[in-house]
């Protein structure tokens, strides 16, 4: 297997403007199959825009971009039968049941024993007990579960999910991370967006922070803490967490960040309040 058959997505060289916005100023990143990847960045930082790139619903102007060994660009109909790709916004019928959501989606992608495959989502994502219920009854939560089980009918083997959480109660949340948690562990690609550092801290493999049109930082949660030294404090040691590594980098008003690895160590940063 060559290195990008290994991957789910690559991701190179990616630019993209509009108008005069440079939104996208050359991404590049990779995604290893079965993995669970957290694309972290401010409110308008481009993270919807690369996954627009990525689901074939926005053409790049520049880069290339693969999906489940295929080209974003030329092959867009293999990418779409590859993936699934979850918005912000559930995309639930609110007056169907949550059952009749799925066995619907099921039906209309010709798929073999509708009834089960939505039992078995149900029972997968802890549905089962509200199945019969009007989905306008139903929490937050239980709206984005419902959202992300029905996005996984046919199986796809990468799912994009765009800030699955924002909006949700902290209860909600967790719910909401078990069932992506669930959806790795099954062997299905995950890469979510998100805003928010601690969901990314449970969540990712590999977390990689979009600021200013370009990746800054890339790599699993131990390396982005190592950017920073531990500070040490009244003698114990406090390791840097996430959002000390993701606010020396970006900085606190979402502009003015630190170069790429060049991170301030946390002491000097603290010395400069
Ligand atoms: N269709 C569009 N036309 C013009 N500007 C856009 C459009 N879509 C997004 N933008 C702008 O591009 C930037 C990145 O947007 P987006 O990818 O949605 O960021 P994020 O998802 O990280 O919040 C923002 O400044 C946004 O206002
Ligand atoms: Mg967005």
């Amino acid at each position: 297997m060559t290195t990008q058959q290994a991957q789910a997505i690559h991701v190179q060289g990616l630019e993209k403007s509009y108008k005069e916005l440079k939104v996208l100023r050359g991404v590049d990143f990779a995604v290893a199959r079965g993995s669970i990847f957290a694309l972290l960045g401010s409110n308008g930082a481009g993270k919807t825009t690369v996954v627009k790139i990525l689901s074939t619903l926005l053409k790049a102007d520049a880069g290339t971009a693969g999906v489940n060994g295929f080209d974003v660009a030329t092959q867009a109909a293999d990418v779409r039968e590859s993936i699934s790709l979850t918005g912000q916004f559930a995309a639930v019928d609110e007056i169907l049941s949550g059952r009749e959501n799925l066995v619907l989606v099921a039906r209309l992608r010709h798929l073999k024993n509708p009834g089960k495959i939505a039992d078995d989502l149900l029972a997968r994502f802890s549905l089962t007990d509200a199945a019969a219920r009007k989905v306008s009854t139903y929490s937050g939560g239980m709206r984005r579960r419902l959202d992300i089980a029905m996005s996984l009918i046919g199986d796809p083997p990468v799912i994009f999910l765009d800030e699955p959480t924002t909006g949700l109660d902290p209860q909600a949340r967790i719910e909401v991370w078990q069932a992506v948690e669930e959806l790795a562990e099954r062997g299905t690609t995950v890469l979510l967006t998100t805003q928010y550092l601690e969901e990314a801290e449970q969540l990712a493999d590999r977390i990689a922070i979009l600021h200013e049109g370009r990746i800054i930082v890339n790599g699993t949660l131990a390396e982005l803490k190592q950017l920073l030294p531990a500070a040490k404090v009244e003698y114990v040691e406090k390791q840097p967490t996430l959002e000390d590594v993701f606010l020396t980098l970006v900085g606190t008003d979402g502009k003015n960040g630190t170069p790429a690895m060049t991170a301030t160590p946390a002491r000097t940063r603290k010395e400069q309040r």
